[in-house]
């Protein structure tokens, strides 16, 4: 069976490692949440840079075989120089669906919720000038989504009106498709949902960076278990931080 390393700012990877064990449910995984230093969204290249470095140099000396980068604004930051310094290892990252969501629009227009480091990294910017066309692209960050899901207020009146603040003007531009481009996200659907209503649709790109996954064990001869295996739940969970909102969350998906 493989090892694989999934690491995030703080919890919201846990939205990935919950699509990766669908696909490998009798795999070994360490999760790292940076918790420490959450949110990423407003730190420096740089910064995201190192702590990428010292986390995936631990992952590396547990053994793991694969590496998922399971935060989009990391991925932007660290995910080629990562690859760069270890070019044996198989790096999965976080890409913002702007392609799926500009093919399945009926209004020509999607949104993007992501972080701000995330919406100005060149990475993004390529991703959506090449995928976006015609289609219009209107970006908001998810102000205070990040610091919702850390302190596990997945709903009630704050949630919504947190989330309503950076959903409105998507909804008012027309979007119809919405991507979620920070993994913390996803936690906070059901009140997403609630706020923009049924004709609304959210795209999560965990279950593609895990079908990603998959790919890339297979195409590098990595054995691992198969979706029909039953589940081990071996899940081992470090932080940087408290780890108690980590824990408490994987109880949640689990
Ligand atoms: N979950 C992360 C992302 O996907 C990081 C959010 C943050 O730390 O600001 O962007």
């Amino acid at each position: 069976m493989a090892t694989i390393g999934i690491m995030d700012s703080g919890s919201g990877g846990l939205s990935v490692l919950k699509e990766i064990v669908r696909l490998l449910p009798a795999d070994k995984f360490l999760y790292y949440s940076d918790n420490a230093n959450c949110p990423y969204g407003e730190k420096s290249a740089e910064f995201i840079q190192k702590r990428c470095r010292e986390i995936v140099s631990d992952f590396l000396a547990q053994g793991a075989d694969a590496v998922v980068i399971a935060c989009n604004t990391a991925t932007a930051a660290a995910i080629a120089e990562l690859r760069k310094e270890w070019p044996d290892v198989p790096f999965v990252g976080m890409e913002p669906a702007v392609k799926p969501a500009a093919l399945g629009t009926k209004t020509g227009v999607i949104g993007v919720l992501a972080t701000a480091g995330t919406l100005k990294a060149s990475k993004y910017l390529d991703t959506r000038d090449h995928y976006a066309g015609d289609v219009k692209v209107v970006e908001r960050v998810g102000r205070g989504f990040v610091e919702l899901v850390e302190s596990l207020q997945l709903g009630g009146h704050l949630a919504e009106a947190t989330v309503r603040e950076s959903l409105e003007p998507l909804l008012r531009a027309g979007a119809d498709t919405i991507v979620l481009g920070c993994t913390h996200y996803p936690f906070l659907l059901p009140v997403l949902e609630k706020v923009a209503g049924p004709d609304v649709r959210f795209i999560d790109p965990a279950p593609a960076a895990a079908r990603q996954l998959v790919r890339m064990l297979d195409s590098r001869g990595i054995a691992h278990s198969q979706p029909h295996d039953p589940a081990l739940q071996d899940v081992t969970i470090k932080s940087s931080g408290q780890s108690e909102t980590a824990r408490r969350l994987l109880s949640l998906i689990w």
